[in-house]
């Protein structure tokens, strides 16, 4: 396991290193977008309180970042392979368009987390999952549908954890089989 910054850490991997990318960027631009209320839904990953929380700069999902972020997850991606991006509705739509650029999407994918959140007109709950690929490759099951109802994580121990059956899905869809 590797605790560092996403660019700077893709960067020090050799091209064509990596079998799958699930990635789950930090959603700081949803509260730059917003303008609604205060605009503030989730608050900045380092206010956790915990001395741990700096281990590397706070990644801003400006448009130009998340392009070099996608072109790094695209080098060292292995041809043939998958990858996830999650996204809220807010940055699904500045920043798909830059995700359609460097990789071939191939689903939008649904996280319906089964019970209402926050939200100041229609109450928010989902998330978006964009599935798409480096080459051409099956995914390992063609009975998985694209809507996903999985409950969000109760008495989460930060803002943004996740339930992990997402993650296993994604595996489920595109993992290679039987490999050590
Ligand atoms: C949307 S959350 C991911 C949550 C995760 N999927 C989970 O369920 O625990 C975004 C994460 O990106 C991390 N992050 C923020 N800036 C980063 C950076 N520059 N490099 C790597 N990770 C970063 C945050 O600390 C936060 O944990």
């Amino acid at each position: 396991m590797f605790q560092d910054d996403a660019i700077s850490f893709l960067k020090s991997l050799p091209a064509y290193s990596v079998d799958i990318i699930i990635t789950d960027p930090a959603y700081s631009g949803m509260n730059q977008r917003l303008k609604l209320g205060r605009g503030k839904i989730i608050g900045k990953y380092a206010d956790t309180g915990k001395d741990d929380a700096k281990w590397f700069e706070e990644f801003h999902d400006t448009e130009g970042n998340y392009r070099v972020f996608l072109q790094q997850c695209y080098r060292v991606l292995r041809n043939d392979r998958h990858i996830y991006i999650m996204f809220d509705s807010y940055s699904l739509l500045s920043l798909a368009p830059i995700a359609r650029d460097v990789f071939e999407i191939k689903n939008v994918l649904c996280w319906d987390k089964a019970n209402i959140g926050l939200g100041h007109y229609f109450r928010r709950r989902h998330e978006f999952i964009l599935f798409a690929s480096k080459g051409k490759r099956h995914l390992n099951s063609k009975s998985i549908p694209d809507v996903w109802k999985i409950k969000r994580v109760v008495a989460s121990q930060y803002p943004t954890q996740k339930p992990t059956e997402i993650f296993e899905l994604m595996l489920k869809g595109s993992a290679e089989k039987d490999v050590a």
